[in-house]
């Protein structure tokens, strides 16, 4: 019996969705901890894409899938995910999706918000992914939620559902914005309520039994470590921690049930949206790391910023969220490159250092240290086990597991899911 927790060292968009589907045929339970529908995760299956935002990446491989109390839910966004999967042939039952009761919601007035307080930014714009995240996790810390709960219990949504308006009128009536009319709020969330219901369940009991049966379980993290609102660029993050001990939180069990982290870590950097990014390439490098990875988001479509594996950042990472191995992710993007650079450190003011700035200013300030790698000009896309890699890709991955002290535990070479190589079964 073992629990493996999965998280992103980046910003985001590592791979997170292939290797949590390639490694559920592990598991028994999938839970997503963290996060909404600002993640968007993508699974290729013989050319089949499936893109997911809410629902556990387990699911395709029809593994019990929880979505945790950590998780702000947007209802609609949900039941649209749920019929778009069914198109493609996947039947999402209530016997394979079980969400938390505690779960926050999404309402229409945060999604405004983000709207709004992004327009209001001009050049300080988040760039966030206008989903209402942030505006959903400060109601749940200001004690004004509306969660899952309050959907079946009349006295306790409208408890919440006055503390919600009360604070978000005062705000709109400051904008010059239209009012929100709990009235309207309500008949939303009565439409909505039966729909949900089959699904609901109280998933700290689920994730508990689960592990006191010895089943395995795959806690499955969104965004990236540096998106944590704790530890990463802030302000530009998102709204929730996004390194491991939030599994722990975002599912309702101890720390001590997260045996094994695994850190997905793409072999060059990319981000979308606002904020410090040392090793980018705003040049042709770039665009050649962006045409050959396909880096688009997948919620907004935006182009995604590309650049050079960053092993301070990776570093600071993995010791964040005590990662016991990485999942090396799109190596195949670097096949064509003569000569790849690693940031082994950050010039600031003519100072080298070896840690992450504090604070954004200075992180705009860096001047990345580069060691240069002879690329292997090679094609790795087949390869199965780590002794086909081409010497100098083994080379590289060899040079980032020293500079990130952390050994690289799964090799990805492909979106499809067989092209995998797996170097030390996280579950074992
Ligand atoms: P997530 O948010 O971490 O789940 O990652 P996304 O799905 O947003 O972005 C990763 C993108 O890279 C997707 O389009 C994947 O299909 C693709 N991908 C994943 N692993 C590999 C890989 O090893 N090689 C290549 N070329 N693409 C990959
Ligand atoms: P996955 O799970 C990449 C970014 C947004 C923005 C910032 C805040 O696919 O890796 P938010 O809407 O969360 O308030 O936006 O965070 N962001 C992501 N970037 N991958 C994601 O998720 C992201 N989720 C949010 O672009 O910069
Ligand atoms: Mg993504």
């Amino acid at each position: 019996m073992s629990n493996v927790t999965v998280i992103g060292t980046q910003w985001g968009d590592e791979g997170k969705g292939k290797i949590v589907d390639w490694l559920s045929i592990r598991a028994d339970l999938v839970a997503r901890f963290q996060g909404g529908h600002n993640a968007g995760h993508t699974i290729v299956l013989n050319k089949k894409v499936f893109k997911l935002s809410l629902l556990p990446s387990g699911i395709i491989r029809k593994k019990t899938s929880i979505i945790g109390n950590g998780v702000v839910i947007d209802p609609w966004a949900l039941i649209s995910e749920i019929k778009k999967i069914e198109k493609q042939g996947l039947k999402i039952t209530p016997k394979l999706l079980r969400i938390s009761n505690k779960a926050s919601l999404i309402l229409p007035y945060h999604q405004k918000l983000d709207e709004l307080r992004e327009n209001s930014k001009g050049n300080n714009k988040i760039g966030t992914t206008g989903r209402g995240i942030g505006p959903a996790y400060e109601d749940k810390v200001g004690r004004r939620s509306i969660r899952i709960c309050d959907l079946y219990n009349k006295e306790s949504r409208k408890i919440q559902l006055n503390a919600a308006i009360n604070h978000h009128n005062i705000i709109m009536k400051g904008l010059n914005k239209k009012l929100i009319k709990p009235a309207n709020i309500n008949k939303i969330l009565n439409k909505i309520a039966p729909t949900l219901k089959p699904y609901i369940d109280n998933t700290m009991n689920l994730v508990l039994s689960a592990n006191k049966a010895g089943k395995n379980i795959l806690f499955e993290g969104a965004q990236g470590t540096m998106l944590d609102i704790d530890h990463g660029t802030y302000p530009y993050v998102t709204s929730s921690n996004t390194v491991a001990s939030q599994a722990a939180t975002g599912s309702g069990i101890g720390p001590s049930l997260i045996h094994y982290v695994l850190g997905i870590t793409k072999a060059y950097t990319t981000r979308v949206g606002n904020g410090p990014f040392p090793t980018e390439q705003n040049n042709k490098t770039g665009e050649l790391l962006g045409k050959i990875g396909h880096e688009f988001g997948v919620v907004t479509g935006r182009k995604r910023r590309c650049g050079w594996f960053d092993a301070v950042m990776v570093n600071y990472s993995i010791k964040l969220s005590g990662v016991n191995g990485i999942a090396l992710t799109k190596l195949d993007v670097l096949d064509s490159f003569k000569n790849i650079k690693i940031c082994v450190g950050y010039k600031i003011n003519n100072k080298i250092i070896k840690s992450v700035p504090d604070n954004c200013v200075d992180m705009d300030k860096i001047k990345p240290v580069y060691e240069i790698i002879k690329g292997w000009e090679e094609d790795t896309q087949n390869c199965k086990k780590i002794s086909e890699l081409p010497l100098n890709a083994k080379k590289y991955i060899k040079k980032i597991e020293k500079l990130i002290e952390c050994p690289v535990s799964m090799i990805s070479t492909s979106p499809e899911r067989e092209d995998t190589i797996l170097v030390q079964d996280p579950f074992k």
